[in-house]
């Protein structure tokens, strides 16, 4: 009922190695730690916003298997409402297998498994939580037909949708512009969607114009160290938003981190203006990428300096 940010998303468990650099194929490299941890975008993002203080709820789907009774209880240790969220005997929890590097870059496999599973069913009776939340999120890492039902059913109810086109895919239906009031992705993100190539704030402030064209409500391009770039039709041109410098330890998430803390913005401070909301989530993001590991480097608002609420 008083829920102001619903994700539909996915969850992962994260089977993370960390090892000088990333393997070529066929190769094997030694790595020099381990670990276990709760992942996912959907999740992750889910998990920001109600660091920062929303009340959130989650709508997914996870095996009955070990890693997704864990999941369930990580959603409860974090104040989200499980309501909708569901396990499944039908497929495992979902997995991501992560190579992180020295230099704190990335690659991920990940296998949906019981994310796939989450479809029209599990959304009509979630429906008063979404039609009655200020925001809603989707990602890419569910069926596709999903995300875009999700963004539509909130659309249609006067809810704000922030979608982020992550894992990207080339032949993303038009729909999903038009279903976004915010349309948040990265720079490869961008790059697979238009074609274009994306390695400067120039070229981002480009893509997003022609992502805007497209129909979504306003656009921003995550950019790294570089900040983003907000684009909005009410500008005349797209919008630089730098952010402060930091040491990445591990950057696995922190666009999850940025998008999290997106929706909580546009939830709790609904008159601010999205360039101001972005140069917030820029803050919260950099603080993220210090530490290793996912949400366990995503900050709580007590962690954050008071301006940024
Ligand atoms: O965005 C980071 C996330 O992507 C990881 O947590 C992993 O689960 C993958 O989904
Ligand atoms: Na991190």
């Amino acid at each position: 009922e008083d829920v102001s940010v619903v994700v539909v998303g996915s969850c992962m468990t994260d089977l993370v190695s960390q090892a000088p650099r990333l393997p070529k194929a066929g190769e094997t490299i030694h790595g020099h730690r381990f670990f276990i941890g709760f992942g996912g975008k959907g999740a992750n993002q889910c998990i920001q916003a109600a660091r920062l203080g929303a009340k959130t709820a989650m709508v997914c789907k996870v095996g009955r298997d070990v890693f997704g009774n864990d999941y369930i209880q990580n959603f409860k240790n974090n104040g989200i409402s499980t309501a909708y969220a569901e396990q499944t005997e039908n497929a495992a929890t979902g997995a991501a297998s992560i190579i992180v590097n020295d230099t704190g870059e990335n690659a991920i496999v990940i296998v949906a498994g019981a994310n796939m599973l989450l479809g029209q069913e599990e959304l009509q009776r979630a429906l008063t939580a979404i039609v009655n939340a200020k925001v809603l999120v989707c990602q890419l890492e569910i069926n596709p037909d999903t995300s875009l039902q999700a963004l539509r059913m909130a659309r249609e109810n006067h809810v704000k949708t922030i979608f982020n086109p992550a894992p990207a895919i080339v032949d993303l239906c038009s729909d999903f512009f038009k279903a976004s009031d915010v349309f948040c992705c990265n720079e490869s993100e961008a790059e697979l969607l238009t074609g274009m190539s994306v390695t400067s704030v120039e070229d981002a402030s480009q893509v997003g114009l022609e992502l805007l064209n497209k129909g979504c409500g306003s656009v921003i391009v995550t950019l790294g160290p570089q900040g983003c770039v907000v684009c909005q039709p009410t500008n005349t041109a797209p919008k630089h938003i730098p952010t402060t410098a930091v040491t990445a330890a591990d950057t696995t998430g922190a666009g999850d981190s940025f998008t999290g803390a997106l929706a909580f913005y546009m939830a709790h401070y609904p008159t601010m203006p999205l360039e101001e909301m972005a140069r917030r989530a820029n803050l919260v993001a950099a603080v993220s990428v210090q530490t290793v590991g996912t949400q366990t480097s995503f900050p709580f608002q007590k962690d954050l300096p008071t301006e940024l609420f």
